[in-house]
């Protein structure tokens, strides 16, 4: 506690001698004179000012979520031609009940890491997992897209030749974290590579033919690929399994967080997306080019809400330095979302702060270090590694200082480096939380279940608990929500998603062949009365006949009597 005081005591007083004669540039200046001097002094800045930049108020925080609720009803109606947000259909119809048996493979690509599992599910036992997790080469992400889903393929053979499975022709689930145009549960058309992935010839094609024909080419396995899926959706799905069934909204946060990286290679926490169930009347755009019939009252729709802001409708959030992160990245232009709330640009933007503060003697004396001018050595494993320092105790922050170069950093130096990384860091979780709220004030059930998983989540300090106070500031009045954390979830989503499938096929085969059963107890019954007709027709004909013999044998015999008695 005596830590925070302190802590405030010195930050303000920093904060009070380092604005000292300096103006935000925000607050304008009032007189021409005054106008010239801030021309001259256009670069000159206070902490402040910067991250006056990266604080949103609520009102802001609630016109984005208007943008995104309209998006979202133009993304159901007519797709990605009339909104940023997609709204893509996944054709899981519906969540887990506990009843699902069986063994089931599965495998998610998203990001920078590739996971391949087998899962044993029995009814009222707990679920068994085998994996292997192995990370995507370069040379596969960004070379061609045969050499990418040849190296996924042979991490399949090789993992169900190691486990004595390759003839067992296993239904296989696959976790698919890139927006796809999905036409059926096993067909689905890649849009566009986000998080950086550039494998060539992929998109426009169908990522599960793709996913086959490397498997054929391989040659050593037979499976059944019965489900692509987004990694949001199997997070759904997982929570929902471990809940008894019940789970309103799945998020992922940045996904493939990798906390060990090699500076020079790291790529981290990349993008953000949510799904949740939605009636099938509304689904209007994602069913009209199905290939198969859906006869469901209701689908798991993957929103893309990362894409939010790609036609600049949230030009009033991006700063500056979102601008550069954007101008720079793999794909400008695409998945601002993204870019504001995963970790994947959080790093960079802290840098890009930390670097104009620099050049403005805010920071650092003005001196900093090559390294720190030097673009995408801001890994963002380093925000968290910062905020993990407790109060008035550095030794993350001095040794991340260490790693950039930069020599005699003062104590203010370091607070101010703190507060960097909590405002940025903080306006992501802001936005992830808006972008909650908007799905939950559209959904509106009672004690709505929220699953998040993802890296930019989960190792940040704070980040859970900014999230919730904020989901809870901007959610509709009534409306009441409870965050699980999943781990996992996207890759045991996937095969409880080809287990939920066996299931409703396994159901749907049982109700057919009890329709049958009915049928032919049906027909049995009708030929049974039939008969019985039948044979009443025939006994009411023999007595007739009979009645009409006697009727005949009296006429007879009274003619005969009559003629005897004339006679
Ligand atoms: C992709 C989504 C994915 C999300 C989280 C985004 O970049 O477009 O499909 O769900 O990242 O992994």
């Amino acid at each position: 506690m005596l830590g925070i005081i302190e802590l405030g005591i010195q930050y303000r007083l920093w904060r009070s001698q380092a604005s000292k004669g300096k103006k935000s540039p925000r607050s304008g200046p009032a007189t021409p004179l005054a106008k010239m001097a801030s021309k001259l002094n256009e670069e000159s800045i206070s902490l402040e000012s910067v991250m006056a930049e990266f604080k949103l108020s609520n009102t802001t925080l609630r016109r984005m979520m208007s943008h995104m609720s309209d998006n979202m009803d133009r993304g159901l109606e007519s797709g990605l031609e009339r909104s940023t947000i997609a709204m893509l259909p996944s054709f899981v119809p519906e969540l887990p009940n506990g009843k699902e048996r069986g063994k089931f493979v599965a495998m998610d690509l998203g990001g920078t890491n590739l996971r391949v599992m087998l899962m044993e599910l029995e009814p009222g036992e707990p679920m068994r997992t085998k994996q292997f997790n192995t990370r995507m080469p370069n040379a596969a992400m960004h070379g061609t897209g045969e050499k990418l889903f040849d190296y996924i393929a042979k991490a399949l053979c090789d993992f169900l030749i190691e486990r004595e499975l390759a003839d067992e022709c296993l239904p296989v689930g696959f976790t698919f974290s890139y927006p796809c145009d999905q036409t059926g549960l096993r067909s689905a058309t890649l849009l566009r590579w986000t998080k950086g992935v550039t494998a060539t010839g992929c998109v426009g094609e169908d990522v599960v033919q793709l996913l086959e024909d490397a498997i054929k080419r391989d040659g050593r396995v037979k499976v059944n690929i019965v489900a692509l899926i987004n990694d949001t959706v199997g997070t759904m799905v997982a929570a929902a399994y471990e809940a008894g069934g019940h789970c309103d909204i799945g998020v992922i946060i940045g996904k493939s967080f990798l906390l060990h990286e090699n500076i020079k290679l790291q790529f981290s926490g990349t993008g953000t997306n949510a799904s949740y169930m939605e009636s099938s009347k509304k689904i209007v755009h994602g069913l009209a080019n199905a290939t198969e019939d859906y006869n469901h009252k209701s689908m798991i729709i993957d929103t893309e809400w990362g894409g939010f802001g790609d036609n600049g409708e949230a030009d009033y959030i991006f700063t500056r330095y979102d601008k550069i992160v954007d101008s720079k990245s793999d794909h400008p232009g695409v998945n601002s979302l993204d870019k504001l709330i995963a970790g994947m640009c959080m790093g960079e933007l802290v840098r890009l702060v930390l670097e104009r503060l620099c050049e403005n003697k805010v920071l650092f004396n003005g001196q900093g270090s090559k390294m720190l001018r030097t673009r995408n050595t801001f890994p963002t494993k380093y925000i968290s590694e910062i905020l993990h320092d407790d109060c008035g105790v550095y030794s993350n922050t001095r040794q991340i200082m260490d790693e950039l170069g930069i020599e005699g950093a003062t104590f203010s130096d370091m607070l101010l480096l703190r507060e960097v990384c909590v405002v940025v860091s903080r306006r992501s979780a802001n936005l992830a939380a808006a972008a909650i709220a908007c799905v939950l004030n559209r959904v509106r059930r009672p004690n709505m279940l929220v699953a998040i998983d993802g890296s930019t989540y989960k190792y940040h300090p704070f980040f859970n608990h900014w999230v919730c106070e904020k989901i809870r500031e901007l959610l509709d009045p009534g409306l009441d929500f409870k965050i699980v954390q999943t781990g996992d979830g996207s890759g045991r989503g996937a095969a409880l998603i080809a287990a939920i499938v066996s299931r409703v096929k396994r159901e749907e085969e049982k109700r057919l062949k009890d329709l049958e059963i009915q049928r032919q107890k049906a027909a049995e019954a009708e030929e049974r009365r039939l008969l019985e007709i039948e044979k009443e027709k025939e006994e009411a004909e023999e007595r007739a006949r009979k009645i009409s013999e006697m009727m005949r044998y009296q006429i007879e015999r009274g003619a005969e009597e009559s003629y005897q008695r004339h006679e």
